[in-house]
């Protein structure tokens, strides 16, 4: 285990990290109960987070230069405030390092990044059942309670996208 004492560094993710995120990533998904939910592999995460148009971003915590944790995440936009933003996809510290201040990190690093682009937001989903409530809202994180996420997708997208409807034309964009 690392030195408690050493300090907790936050760097950028590399394409080097991938086996680590993967394997991070599957740590999480078994946390919250769903272990089978990661189809990601390493091989999708180096071609989806560190080519040339990457659609994910990862910051590693580690301690002694041992990993300890890590943030996974994305960028939205809001025509509201017409700014963008961070969506927290993944945050995860190995549980020998909890209450240590590791996820402070990753979130203090990102809260930098918010502030060195003009970006408005950091916003994130967390299960109900999940203590980690208590540390977003430790940190300054608020529960929009008049909010529920809504999802389309599997069956249900398939279904709605071979129905019937009014010819539309539709965007370039993937
Ligand atoms: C949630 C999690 C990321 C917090 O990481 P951590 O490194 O232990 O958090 P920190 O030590 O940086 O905590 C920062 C502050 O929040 C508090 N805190 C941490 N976890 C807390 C909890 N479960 N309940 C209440 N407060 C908590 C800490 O005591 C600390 O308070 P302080 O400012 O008074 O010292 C970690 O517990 C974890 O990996 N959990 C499992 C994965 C998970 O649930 N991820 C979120 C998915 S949505």
């Amino acid at each position: 285990m690392p030195a408690k004492q050493a300090m907790v560094v936050v760097r950028p993710a590399t394409v080097d990290d991938v086996d680590l995120l993967h394997r991070f990533s599957i740590d999480l998904a078994t946390y919250e109960d769903e272990p089978d939910a990661v189809t990601s592999t390493p091989q999708t995460l180096a071609r989806d987070g560190f080519g040339a148009d990457p659609k994910f971003a990862a910051l590693i915590a580690e301690r002694g230069g041992v990993p300890v944790g890590f943030a996974l995440y994305t960028f939205n936009y809001s025509v509201w405030t017409a700014a963008r933003g961070i969506f927290i996809e993944d945050i995860w510290v190995v549980p020998e390092e909890r209450r240590g201040g590791v996820a402070r990190a990753l979130m203090a690093a990102l809260a930098r990044e918010c502030a060195a682009k003009g970006f408005k937001r950091i916003d994130l989903n967390v299960l109900d059942w999940n203590p980690a409530r208590g540390f977003y809202e430790r940190i300054g994180f608020r529960w929009i309670r008049s909010w529920l996420p809504y999802r389309l997708s599997g069956e249900a997208l398939a279904a709605l996208a071979a129905s019937s409807s009014p010819a539309t034309s539709s965007s370039k964009d993937p």
